[in-house]
């Protein structure tokens, strides 16, 4: 599928394939500070170097170089561009650079589709941890220097893997679910990339859904309420439109991942639908099938829609 990207994506991610002067793809040798995010068994992974003009107080070191090394895909490469371009043209100390997140490089690029917001805070949590890798280099006591949590951040991020696809935690789904307002699980998936696979993590118990309505209470489940079925007023064809456009909701996440799934026949309650691309041939399939797709036309559609895959 083509993604809506702005131009400026675009022209970044040729620009920096190509190797065009002022890009930034590659590695600092001997770095000031390294941090990496994601990992290529998910499908995304980043590192990111950085250099320092070193001043007599550590605190005052400012960034003047940034490279980085992305697998990944034209978002993840742009992004990339982006964060490293900011960190560069702004002159930051690396405390102030914690101050960039992901809103910055959006903006810088002029937005990002959705599904692909994922790749901007992956350069927002590269660059954290590049910056504790510099404050333990550099002797820099980051408590003391008024970053709320330092290098115990990322330890605390450790605990119970949630989403088991992208070995994402809870308490980092907890930290980053309130950091970035994300109400939905759909912007969860978007942002963090949970539940974005086989989708199992999902409505489980103790999964994504629990969390965001232990993290936003009531609001939470407000959002994500069923809408109110109207089958009873309904056309077979008006009700195969919504069906689709409800599968289309979540075919964003299965071609991140080189499947698709398609809408074959309508009878009743029961939804036939094709998985096609990777998907076809995924050990997962049912799992997808079961705590994606049926899962949500059951919450979009109707309670009592099954799926049956053909
Ligand atoms: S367990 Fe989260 S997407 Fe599979």
């Amino acid at each position: 599928m083509s993604w809506d990207y702005t131009q400026k994506t675009k022209d970044l991610f040729l620009a920096a394939v190509q190797g065009r002067e002022g890009t930034h793809l590659g590695e600092i040798a001997s770095p000031d500070g390294v941090g990496e995010h994601g990992s290529i068994v998910c499908g995304d992974a980043l590192k990111l170097t950085f250099r320092v003009e070193k001043a007599a107080n550590p605190l005052d070191d400012v960034i003047v170089e940034a490279k980085y090394l992305t697998f990944g895909c034209t978002s993840a490469i742009a992004a990339s561009e982006a964060l490293c371009t900011i960190l560069e043209s702004r002159r930051l100390t690396p405390i102030q650079a914690l101050s960039v997140t992901n809103a910055d490089i959006v903006d810088f690029l002029g937005g990002l589709p959705q599904q692909k917001i994922h790749c901007s805070v992956m350069g927002a949590d590269a660059l954290e941890a590049a910056v504790f890798d510099w404050a333990q280099r550099r002797g820099v006591d980051l408590a003391a220097a008024g970053v709320k949590r330092g290098e115990e951040k990322l330890a605390e991020d450790e605990g119970r893997i949630v989403c088991k696809c992208f070995a994402v935690t809870e308490p980092y789904l907890r930290r980053r679910i309130q950091e970035l307002s994300l109400h939905t699980v759909e912007e969860v998936t978007n942002a963090l990339k949970a539940g974005g696979m086989c989708g199992a993590c999902r409505y489980a118990p103790g999964g994504i859904q629990d969390i965001l309505n232990d993290i936003w209470g009531a609001e939470a489940a407000a959002v994500a309420a069923p809408a109110a079925p109207a089958a009873a007023a309904e056309s077979p064809f008006r009700r195969a439109q919504r069906i689709n456009e409800a599968l289309e909701s979540v075919r964003g996440n299965l071609r991140a991942d080189g499947g698709n799934v398609e809408l074959v026949d309508v009878k009743g309650n029961k939804v036939f639908v094709r998985l096609t691309g990777a998907c076809a041939t995924c050990p997962g399939a049912q799992g997808t099938l079961a705590a994606l797709v049926e899962k949500t036309l059951r919450e979009r559609i109707d309670p009592t829609v099954d799926v049956i895959r053909v």
